[in-house]
């Protein structure tokens, strides 16, 4: 029988919430449903010291939600399941540096991700976090309104495709997918989660407003992006191995700071499947 147990979930400034005392490998069920409820509240669940293999990772993975497999990552040699998030000592390009939500260009965006820190630099390697609940609620009565209703594009092409972002970089094998993704998705979301507002629009992968020009959508999200980045809408998280963090990737941003070069950092990335969301 389930006994109830609180979880200690402590809100951190700007964005997420930090969970202590758990290991996850022991949760309760009633303690994942904490959590998952958690990771949609707050965006973003920080735990640290979880001594996890790949196969507690993606167990735990599991009990949150379905896995979905990354197309574009390499993954680790026996878990496809497992996304190698990785940085060499003599590699110059991160991945996942900027300001992005992941597979927002699918149908059905990731609902989250689990990440594990597995080796950090000595410093640096940081991960930024964005609260769009929070980006959202501060625009006015007047934005708030002019933005009920629009539609964005999101693409993975110019990023993952052939000549994509990384084809230029030291990291050519990110780029020169065939199968690249575009979706519509509302620039506000119900999230389904929690039943709040959420802005739905990032600058990796939103690539303009339906129905607007290119100038138009240029403009409009040249402010939100502006305005969503905002230093109280913002947490940054110091990794060590063992860290892990699950967030939502429809209520925040994340970006990877890139300013360890000559150190590796390898971390262990699960992505959570998610739904459609409305049209
Ligand atoms: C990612 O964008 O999934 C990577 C985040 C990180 O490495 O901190």
């Amino acid at each position: 029988m389930q006994t109830h147990t609180a979880l200690d979930i402590r809100p951190l400034e700007g964005c997420g919430a930090l969970v202590q005392g758990l290991d996850v490998r022991a949760a309760s069920d009633t303690e994942i449903d904490e959590l998952r409820q958690a990771v949609f509240d707050r965006g973003v669940v920080f735990l640290e010291d979880q001594q996890l293999t790949p196969e507690d990772q993606i167990a735990f993975a599991r009990r949150l939600a379905p896995i979905v497999v990354n197309r574009y990552f390499p993954k680790t040699e026996r878990y496809p399941e497992i996304a190698k998030v990785e940085k060499g000592e003599a590699q110059i390009t991160n991945i996942g540096g900027g300001w992005h939500t992941d597979h927002s260009y699918d149908q059905a965006p990731a609902m989250g991700s689990v990440l594990l820190a597995i080796e950090t630099p000595p410093s640096g390697g940081d991960t930024l976090f964005a609260d769009m609940y929070a980006a959202y609620e501060a625009l006015s009565d007047g934005l708030k309104a002019t933005l009920a209703g629009l539609r964005a594009h999101h693409a993975s092409a110019h990023v993952f495709g052939e000549g994509g972002g990384y084809a230029m970089s030291d990291r050519p094998e990110l780029s020169g997918h065939k199968d690249v993704p575009e979706a519509i998705h509302p620039v506000v979301i119900v999230h389904p989660g929690s039943g709040k507002k959420a802005l739905y629009v990032n600058p990796a992968f939103t690539t303009g407003i339906v129905g607007w020009t290119r100038e138009e959508s240029r403009a409009l999200l040249g402010y939100l992006y502006e305005h969503a980045v905002k230093p109280q809408f913002v947490r940054r998280f110091a990794w060590r191995p063992g860290s892990m963090a699950v967030w939502d990737n429809r209520c925040t941003w994340h970006n990877a700071m890139n300013d360890y070069h000559g150190h590796r950092r390898l971390m262990h990335r699960i992505t959570l499947d998610g739904v459609p969301l409305g049209c």
